[in-house]
């Protein structure tokens, strides 16, 4: 057993420092439970007092090694020892470098790449539009409905879901324009697809292609809902931004480094956009996050052009190496592709148990389920999604929802979790499911 709920949930310790919080945080940001951590390994994090969760949420999604894998945790602290920053702006080190070459590598595409280091996903995002309209010398962006790219400014531009995300932030960028995803459980017709790639050139036609710089799609939305997108699809969309010099951007900062089962989603989607944008699991648990993509376009800003102080900073790039090496020597794959099946089976066998599940969807063990009032009408079930969430961390499981109407559960494990803790973790789900 890893699950151990010693006290009531929120424990006293952490109802202390919730008081504590509101008194000196702002309420802006979020909580997904109301515990605080006091350590977390593989995939059980410790609160404060004492009770042990298995996490289903991965931190949103970074902790794919394992909360404070030992490779990781040697590597930040012989980095630490040496020197924690000059920033490379400054005196460069070997390890950035050696970084980006193993992401020219490991990424989609056998073309000649070079990589930007940054901070943050949404810092990702920036850069990569920033280069791909330096590149093209063209203005207009297009990005997907039910797409989140992040909250600066350009990433909250390019972002869909407008509460909390965007409300009373405005106004944004210009020059983005917003165009259909394929989501199969809520499209109209069987054509949908077809549709949404007609959609897209319609809205391109209108723009003109030789305005539009780049197309920026996450090859399964993450906050969206986990919707993969259709094969089809991203090759229509490539075929048509290489006819006209459009420069697609895979949005990989959720779906990567295992996430979905293979390094990177886009692999298994037969999808070779010109840029990607990796952040979250890059890092084991350090803040960094990269552009990598196609060479003559990575170097279309002038020297001085893109940078920061902080960008690939040394700790995070040690962190960020042995995330690689962890890949590369552990099974961590293999376990990814065990837990899919596992994970994938017992929510259909949901889905055929509680008809509050309208659909179960995702790839590899990037899975979801979508809660709806009524099989029928797809009414969407936001307070269920709220409720199981809530069920979850009472009971010893950290959940946490998605989709543009809140009503989605994503399943974000840890990629070393064994198959007794994800069991353990589904029967919690499951008694949850069954006092909705
Ligand atoms: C697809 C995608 N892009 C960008 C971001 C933003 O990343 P960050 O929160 O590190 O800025 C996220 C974060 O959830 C994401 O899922």
């Amino acid at each position: 057993m890893n699950i151990e709920i010693k006290t009531q949930i929120p424990g006293p310790k952490s109802k202390k420092l919730m008081l504590h919080r509101e008194q000196h945080v702002a309420r802006g940001p979020f909580h997904v439970s109301p515990v605080f951590v006091a350590n977390a390994h593989g995939a059980v994090i410790e609160d404060v007092d004492g009770n042990k969760f298995l996490d289903f949420s991965s931190g949103i999604g970074v902790a794919n090694t394992g909360h404070s894998h030992p490779k990781t945790i040697k590597a930040v602290k012989d980095q630490l020892e040496k020197f924690s920053h000059t920033s490379f702006n400054v005196t460069p080190y070997e390890s950035y470098s050696l970084l980006c070459e193993k992401l020219n590598q490991k990424t989609p595409g056998h073309f000649t790449k070079k990589t930007f280091l940054a901070n943050s996903g949404a810092e990702a995002v920036e850069n990569a539009i920033k280069i791909a309209r330096s590149y093209t010398k063209k203005p207009a962006i297009v990005c997907f409905d039910h797409g989140y790219h992040g909250r600066t400014y350009m990433a909250m531009g390019l972002t869909s879901k407008v509460i909390p995300y965007k409300e009373g932030f405005g106004p944004f960028p210009g020059e983005i324009y917003k165009t259909s995803f394929p989501y199969e459980y809520r499209a109209t017709s069987k054509n949908f697809v077809e549709t949404a790639f007609a959609d897209f050139k319609n809205l391109v036609n209108k723009i003109d292609a030789d305005k539009t710089a780049a197309v920026i799609i996450e090859p399964v939305l993450g906050e969206g809902g986990f919707i993969p997108a259709p094969k089809e699809f991203l090759k229509g969309i490539s075929e048509f931004c290489a006819k006209n010099n459009i420069v697609v951007i895979a949005d990989e900062i959720q779906t990567g480094f295992g996430r979905t089962g293979t390094l990177f989603a886009s692999e298994q989607l037969d999808f070779t956009p010109d840029l990607i944008t990796t952040a979250k699991g890059l890092g084991g648990g350090l803040p960094i996050s990269a552009v990598t993509g196609r060479a003559e376009i990575m170097d279309a800003p002038m020297v001085g052009g893109i940078g920061g102080t902080y960008c690939g900073n040394p700790l995070a790039c040690a962190a960020a190496l042995s995330v690689f090496e962890i890949f590369e020597k552990d099974s961590i794959l293999q376990n990814a592709q065990m837990l899919s099946q596992k994970l994938r089976e017992k929510l259909l066998y949901f889905k055929e148990k509680f008809n509050i599940i309208g659909d179960v969807r995702g790839l590899g063990p990037m899975q979801a389920i979508e809660l709806v009032k009524d099989l029928n009408t797809k009414e969407p079930n936001t307070d269920a999604a709220k409720a199981l969430v809530k069920f979850g961390y009472e009971n010893g499981v950290i959940l946490m929802s998605a989709g543009s109407f809140g009503n989605v559960i994503r399943f974000l494990i840890p990629l070393i979790m064994t198959d007794t803790q994800l069991e353990e973790g589904l029967n919690v789900i499951e008694k949850g499911l069954a006092q909705l």
